[in-house]
């Protein structure tokens, strides 16, 4: 019988059904809850969600659901049969995924502008997968507060590409796409202004860093040259709009900045990250790295800069991974091996019963299995431990959880530490190839900076033992947090910042790891574990 592929939103849990299932049914065997009242007869309404691609309606959907949530593929999910790959949206609340807002700030470098007395501002960072907003003080800098989001295009797709895709693909897809963000964008102002007492009239400027997909589809730009090689921006300057150029219907005056680009996958999201550390200053040699599906390396030779993009893949975010899920409610967060012999420890977010295994639970456990020789230097599972498994599907497997009445099983497999030496090798190749142009050899490294929410959540032991990182010392590497949102904080205040970030944009050198000569064979390489 064929199989579908089910992703869940906002958790990323997926799993593989036949279309004897409903999708309540597939809900029940990923562990997730959805109110069903009626128990599957059509009857309650409460089981409802979002499907895309959207089946015809039944009878019980039109009876129950208005005809505007149909339109947006909203269905019962006891009333449909799992017949495609199907991208599943349970539900929208903020919050339910373990966002990343802190970061490492500099913020005291920069002087705000003056004339802002009495005036606000937000500063976005725009991810891929996540949104987070600042309210801040335009005369005094101090934070009034903050909100975060999942960016509601994911159900378009968790990567860029699948975005860039749909913008290209489909009649009005770009717009839509936009109009999720801004729509987004709205309703976040709203609740920081409503939150804070402030007049909307007194919110004067908004500034938004993103990496350059996000860039174009936000600003409805051309995308086609994102997707080939050699996948340059349509927009590279720094761009000065209004609110309502953007499709802000909350604040339709309000000045919107947008800095630089560097690259087709280099983008505003990493001059940030470049401004809020002061990369472009230091006197030391620093590598800084934002590992998503796409990671951003940056390389500080004493302020000289140089960066690429390497494409990890989503294995890290966990949607390539047999039990991946984001880091929210219900995921393992860290994994340790004491004994072979025994089930591992795990941390759960939330503390309650795991039902997948996040990011930074994905390289601890390849990193367990590596120091307890479950994986070999190649990465072949080796039966050491009673715990090993061959599994159909998927070859051997290591058991993380044994089912139980309130955890399903989960366990890590062959194919899954494939996925994460491909991600793995391509984040160490391309801080390898920036080094060698660089002219730099790993003692010569003072820190490696670790950002966005997968850098700040890993352990970095971890991360050394599986060879993500070149092989520095523990205390070398940094966790900086949110550095793409600290500098758009930055990028907000101080016309002086956008000056330093549109300068050092002009300087940097910028590498494009598909085209370097060295690439594949430092890629073959790095895929190793000795
Ligand atoms: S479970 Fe009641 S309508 Fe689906």
């Amino acid at each position: 019988m064929k199989k579908y592929i089910v992703v869940f939103e906002p958790s990323g849990l997926r799993i593989s059904m036949d279309e004897q299932n409903t999708f309540l049914e597939a809900i029940r065997m990923v562990g997730l809850h959805l109110s069903s009242d009626c128990g599957g007869a059509g009857t309650c309404g409460k089981c409802s969600l979002v499907l895309q691609p959207a089946p015809e309606p039944t009878l019980e959907d039109e009876r129950r659901i208005s005809s505007g949530d149909l339109a947006q593929g909203v269905r019962l999910a006891c009333q449909h049969r799992v017949m495609a790959d199907t991208r599943v949206v349970i539900t929208k609340r903020r919050g339910e995924v373990q966002i990343l807002t802190e970061g490492v700030s500099r913020l005291e470098d920069w002087i705000p502008d003056t004339g802002g007395e009495g005036r606000y501002g937000i500063a976005i960072d725009l991810g891929t997968t996540t949104i987070v907003a600042y309210l801040l003080a335009l005369g005094s800098g101090v934070q009034m507060s903050q909100l975060a989001s999942l960016n509601p295009q994911v159900v378009f797709g968790e990567d860029v590409i699948s975005r860039i895709t749909h913008a290209l693909r489909e009649e009005n897809g770009q717009v839509e796409l936009s109009k999720r963000v801004t729509t987004e964008f709205d309703s976040m102002v709203g609740s920081l202004i409503e939150g804070s007492g402030i007049e909307m009239e007194y919110l004067t400027r908004m500034a938004i860093v993103g990496n350059t997909a996000m860039h174009h589809l936000l600003l409805r730009a051309d995308v086609k040259s994102l997707g080939v090689t050699p996948y340059e921006p349509s927009i590279r300057d720094a761009l000065v709009t209004s609110g309502s150029e953007l499709g802000l219907l909350s604040a339709p005056n309000i000045e919107v900045y947008l800095p630089p680009n560097i690259a087709g996958f280099v983008g505003g999201d990493t001059v940030g990250f470049i401004l809020s550390q002061r990369l472009d200053l230091s006197d030391q040699i620093v590598v800084g790295i934002d590992v998503g599906t796409n990671g951003e390396i940056v390389l500080s030779n004493r302020g000289e800069l140089s960066c690429c993009s390497a494409a990890a893949g989503p294995a890290f975010e966990g949607a390539t991974i047999r039990y991946g899920m984001r880091g929210q409610e219900g995921a393992i967060e860290h994994v340790l091996i004491e004994n072979l012999e025994e089930p591992p420890e795990i941390t759960v977010i939330g503390n309650v019963a795991p039902q997948g295994i996040c990011g930074s639970a994905i390289v601890d456990t390849v990193a367990e299995m590596r120091r307890t020789g479950i994986i070999n230097d190649t990465g072949g599972i080796q039966s050491v431990s009673p715990r090993v498994y061959r599994d159909d599907d998927f070859g051997l497997s290591y058991l993380l959880v044994e089912e139980s009445d309130v955890s399903r099983k989960i366990s890590f497999t062959q194919k899954d530490v494939r996925q994460v030496q491909l991600a793995k090798a391509a984040i160490h190749a391309g801080i390898t190839i920036l080094m060698q142009e660089a002219g730099v050899a790993v003692n010569d490294i003072d820190s490696v900076m670790l950002a966005g929410a997968f850098g700040s959540y890993i352990q970095p032991e971890s991360a050394l033992r599986i060879g993500l990182l070149p092989p520095i010392r523990r205390e070398q590497i940094i966790q900086v947090g949110n550095a793409a949102g600290e500098g758009a904080k930055a990028l907000l205040l101080s016309s002086e910042a956008r000056k330093v970030a549109e300068d050092f944009v002009s300087k940097v050198n910028y590498i494009e790891l598909a085209s370097h000569k060295d690439f594949q064979s430092i890629f073959i390489e790095s895929t190793n574990f000795s």
